[in-house]
C-alpha cells in the first residue's frame, strides 16, 4: 500500500462541494485521509440550497476508494459549524484538521450595496470561519494538536465594487493571525490561503489576472495539514498556479511625536513630510480595471 501524506488524519473541508474546496477534499482523500465534505450546495450569491453537491463529491472520493461523508449544513450558524466537527469526530473518532472554503458573492459599489448583500457575504466567509474554528478548537486544544485553515483572498487589501467581501476576507486574515497567537501553546496552528483559480467565482474578475486551476491550489492546503508544517503559524500565503507566495505581517512604518497633545494644524503642518502615506497600488490600477470591465475580457474566457 503507498504512503499517502495525510494517512490517518481527518479533515473537515466547508465549500468542497465546487471549486477550490472539491479539489482539495480529492486530494485529501487521495492523499490518506478521511474527508468530511461540507457544502451547502447553494448558488453563487448564496441562495436555493441543496445537499446534492456535497454528495457528489463523497460519491467521487468513495468511488475512488476513499473515505469521506457529506454535510449539507450552512457555515453561517454556530450549530452549522458544530455539526460539520461532530460529523468528523463520531465517524472517524476525531479531527486533525478545518478547512473554511465556503463562499459567496454579492457584488455592488458601495453608494449600492444593500444590508441584504452585506450581511450574508459576512456571515458566510467570516462568521462561517469563525463558526468552524469556534468547533474545533477546544478538540485541537484538548489534544494538544490540529490545523486550522482559512481561505482569504487579495481583495483583502480592498476591492471596489466588494466591500462586503473584501471586508470579510480581511476579518478572516485577523481571526486566522489571533487563533494562531492563541492556540500557539496547544499546539495548534492557524494559517490562511489567498487563492487564485478559475472557479465560478472568478469567471467574472473584470481584469487580466494571474490564473491557475482548482487542483493547482490544493497541494498547499495538503502541506499545511501535514506533519511538515507543525511549526508554520500566522501566515497568508498566496497560492496560484505553480507559484506561492507569503504576506508580510502589518506593521506601523514611520513615526512622529509632539509634546503634550497634537493641534489639528501642527498635524498638517508636519504629517505630509513625517509620516506622510504608503502608497495604494489598488487606486493606481483602478484605470486599468475600469478598461477591462468595459470591454468585458474575463480570465476565464
Ligand atoms: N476562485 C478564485 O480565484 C478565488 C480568489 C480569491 C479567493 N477565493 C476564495 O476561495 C474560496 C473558494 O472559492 P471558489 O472559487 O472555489 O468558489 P465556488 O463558488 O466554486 O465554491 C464555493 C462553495 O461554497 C459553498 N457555500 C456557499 N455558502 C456556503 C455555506 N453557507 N455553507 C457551506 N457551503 C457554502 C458553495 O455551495 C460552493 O460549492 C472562497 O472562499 C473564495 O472567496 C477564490
Amino acid at each position: 500500500m503507498t504512503v499517502g501524506y495525510l494517512d490517518d488524519k481527518t479533515i473537515a473541508i466547508t465549500g468542497a462541494g465546487r471549486g477550490i474546496g472539491r479539489a482539495v477534499a480529492l486530494l485529501c482523500a487521495q492523499e490518506g485521509a478521511n474527508v468530511v465534505v461540507n457544502d451547502y450546495g447553494v448558488s453563487m450569491d448564496g441562495q436555493d440550497p441543496s445537499s446534492e453537491v456535497a454528495d457528489a463529491v463523497v460519491a467521487e472520493i468513495t468511488g475512488d476508494g476513499g473515505r469521506a461523508v457529506a454535510v449539507a449544513d450552512s457555515v453561517t450558524t454556530m450549530e452549522g459549524g458544530a455539526r460539520i466537527v461532530q460529523t468528523a469526530v463520531d465517524t472517524y473518532g476525531t479531527i486533525d484538521g478545518v478547512v473554511c472554503v465556503a463562499g459567496i458573492l454579492r457584488e455592488r459599489m458601495l453608494f449600492k450595496m444593500s444590508e441584504e448583500e452585506w450581511d450574508p457575504v459576512i456571515a458566510t466567509h467570516l462568521k462561517g470561519t469563525f463558526t468552524v474554528f469556534r468547533a474545533a478548537a477546544p478538540i485541537m486544544r484538548e489534544q494538544r494538536s490540529g490545523t486550522l485553515l482559512a481561505f482569504t483572498s487579495g481583495a483583502f487589501v480592498g476591492s471596489v465594487a466588494q466591500a462586503n467581501y473584501s471586508a470579510a476576507k480581511g476579518g478572516i486574515v485577523s481571526l486566522v493571525r489571533s487563533a494562531a497567537a492563541g492556540m500557539h501553546k496547544y499546539g495548534v496552528t492557524s494559517n490562511a490561503i489567498a487563492p487564485i483559480a478559475k472557479s465560478r467565482m472568478s469567471a467574472n474578475v473584470p481584469m487580466e489576472i494571474e490564473m491557475g486551476e482548482p487542483e493547482d491550489v490544493a497541494p498547499m492546503v495538503a502541506y499545511l495539514l501535514g506533519d511538515d508544517a507543525r511549526d508554520v503559524t500566522g501566515q497568508v500565503y498566496t497560492a496560484v498556479g505553480g507559484r506561492v507566495a507569503v504576506w508580510n505581517q502589518p506593521s506601523e512604518v514611520r513615526e512622529m511625536r509632539t509634546e503634550g497633545r497634537w493641534t489639528p494644524e501642527e498635524l498638517a503642518r508636519r504629517l505630509p513630510d513625517e509620516v506622510g502615506q504608503e502608497p495604494m497600488p489598488l487606486i493606481e490600477r483602478i484605470e486599468e480595471m475600469a478598461a477591462a470591465a468595459a470591454s468585458g475580457d474575463t480570465p476565464n474566457a
